[in-house]
C-alpha cells in the first residue's frame, strides 16, 4: 500500500469509532490517508482524532470559516486513488444512489475518477429494508464496490446483519482491489525511467540547468507501479517524492552520472521511458574555486554531454523503448528524425507553443508517433492522465 492515496468518508454512524483502527492500519503499511467527514459524523469521532492519525487536515464543510478557504472536492476527486466510505449510513447510501450533493462528501463522490467502494453500517431492520437493497444494488451498477455488512451484536443490542465489515476487513478489501488493477502486461515487468533536469557544474556554486520539474517523468512511474511494474526512477535534481515497495529512485545532477545509472540498469529491463530534459552540452573545465568576475566579459566553452537515449537505442534488444521531444517548431518533422536515429519504438511530442503544455505545468498535451508510421494526438490533460495515454499506448503496441 506504500504510496497509495486513500480517500477516507466518514458518514454518521456509531462504527465510525472504527475508522481509527482503519486509518492505522493504512498509515503503517505506508498509505497516505486523508479523511472526510459528513457533518452528522463528527457526533461520532472527533475530526481531531481524524486529522491526528491520518496526518492531514480534515474536511467537513465546502468551506472552512476560520479562514474562508474553500475546500476543493475536484481536488479530492483527482487526488485520491480510491475513495472509501466507511461507515456508509443509509442515509448517505440513499443520496448517493439517487445523485444528491449537499455535502463535501457527496460532491467528492461524485467528482472521483477511480473507483469508490464502500462498507455499510446500520440497524438489522434497516439493512434488510427493500430500500436499502434497491439502493445497494443501484450503486453496484454505477461501479461502486460493497462491502457487505456483517453479522453480530448492533448498537441497538439487537443480533443480526447490519456491523460494518471490521476494519481488517476493509484493508484487505483495499488491498485486493489494488492488486486487480495490476495489469498483466506491466505486473513484474522492469521499467527504466529517466526525469527531470540534469545540471551540469560551471564552479562550485554555479550550474547549467533547466526549467524541467520532473512531474511528467515522476507521473509516469506513478502509472507503471500502480500496474505493478518494478521500476527503477533516475531523476536528476527536483523537489519531487515518490515512494513504493516496488521503486529504486536514483537521484542523480549531472548527465553523466544520468548515463551511468542507465547503464547499469539497461540490459535486465523491459521498458525504458526517456523523459529527462537533459543539457546537450557542459562546460569543459569546471573551476575549482568560486569564478571571481574580473573581467568585463568571459565565455564558458561547452562540450558535448553524453545523449543517453541514444545509448540505449544503440544497446536495445528486448526492450521497447520510448523517446520524448519537446519542439518549438517542425514538431513532427524534427519527431521523426529523433524516432529513427535513437531507434526510438515511439516518440511523445509536445510543444512550448500549446498553453498548459510543457515545463513546471501539472498538465501536458501530447501526441505520439511511432515506428510504424502511427500519429495520435491528445487533449490536454493532467500528466497523470497523460502518464496513463502514454502507458496504454505502450500496452497496444507491445500486444
Ligand atoms: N536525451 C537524452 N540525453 C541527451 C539528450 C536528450 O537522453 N543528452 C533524450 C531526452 O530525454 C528525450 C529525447 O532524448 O527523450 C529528446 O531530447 P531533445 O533534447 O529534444 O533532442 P536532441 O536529440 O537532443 O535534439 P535537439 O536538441 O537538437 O532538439
Amino acid at each position: 500500500m506504500q504510496g497509495k492515496r486513500i480517500l477516507l468518508g466518514i458518514t454518521g454512524g456509531i462504527a465510525a469509532y472504527k475508522i481509527a483502527f482503519l486509518i492505522r492500519l493504512l498509515k503503517k503499511s505506508g498509505a497516505e490517508v486523508k479523511c472526510i467527514l459528513t457533518p452528522a459524523s463528527s457526533d461520532f469521532i472527533s475530526p481531531l482524532v481524524v486529522s491526528t492519525l491520518s496526518g492531514n487536515p480534515v474536511g467537513i464543510e465546502f468551506w472552512n470559516k476560520e479562514d474562508g478557504s474553500w475546500n476543493n472536492h475536484v481536488e479530492y476527486g483527482l487526488w485520491a486513488d480510491i475513495l472509501v466510505i466507511a461507515p456508509l449510513t443509509a442515509n448517505t447510501m440513499s443520496k448517493m444512489a439517487t445523485g444528491s450533493c449537499d455535502n463535501l462528501l457527496l460532491a467528492t463522490y461524485l467528482s472521483m475518477k477511480s473507483k469508490t467502494i464502500v462498507a455499510p453500517a446500520m440497524d438489522l431492520d434497516m439493512y434488510a429494508h427493500p430500500t436499502t437493497s434497491r439502493n445497494l444494488a443501484q450503486l453496484e451498477s454505477d461501479g461502486v464496490g460493497i462491502i457487505p455488512a456483517e453479522d453480530g451484536e448492533l448498537a441497538s443490542g439487537l443480533e443480526g446483519t447490519g456491523r460494518m465489515a471490521e476494519p481488517e476487513t476493509i484493508f484487505a478489501k483495499i488491498e485486493d482491489y489494488f492488486e486487480s488493477k495490476k495489469d498483466p502486461m506491466i505486473k513484474g515487468k522492469k521499467v527504466i525511467i529517466t526525469a527531470g533536469p540534469t545540471y551540469e557544474n560551471i564552479d562550485p556554486v554555479r550550474f547549467i540547468g533547466n526549467h524541467s520539474s520532473g512531474k511528467m517523468g515522476f507521473a509516469i512511474a506513478e502509472r507503471f507501479l500502480a500496474d505493478g511494474a518494478e521500476v527503477v526512477l533516475i531523476s536528476g535534481p527536483t523537489k519531487l517524492q515518490l515512494e513504493d515497495a516496488n521503486l529504486t529512485l536514483v537521484r542523480v545532477r549531472t548527465a553523466e552520472e544520468m548515463l551511468t545509472e542507465v547503464q547499469k540498469e539497461w540490459e535486465s529491463c523491459d521498458f525504458g521511458v526517456f523523459s529527462a530534459a537533459v543539457a546537450d552540452y557542459r562546460p569543459a573545465d569546471v573551476a575549482k574555486e568560486k569564478i571571481k568576475k574580473t573581467e568585463d566579459e568571459m565565455s564558458i566553452r561547452l562540450i558535448k554531454n553524453p545523449d543517453i537515449l541514444l545509448w540505449a537505442g544503440e544497446n536495445k534488444k528486448k526492450q521497447v523503448l520510448i523517446g520524448f521531444a519537446l519542439e518549438t517548431n517542425d514538431l513532427e518533422l524534427n519527431a521523426q528524425k529523433k524516432l529513427h536515429k535513437k531507434n526510438l519504438n515511439f516518440i511523445v511530442m509536445n510543444t512550448l507553443m500549446d498553453p498548459g503544455a510543457g515545463f513546471g505545468h501539472d498538465t501536458n498535451k501530447i501526441s505520439i508517433l511511432d515506428d510504424r508510421n502511427n500519429f495520435r494526438s491528445f487533449e490536454l490533460k493532467s500528466k497523470i492522465e497523460v502518464a496513463k495515454d502514454i502507458i496504454d499506448y505502450l500496452k497496444n503496441y507491445s500486444s
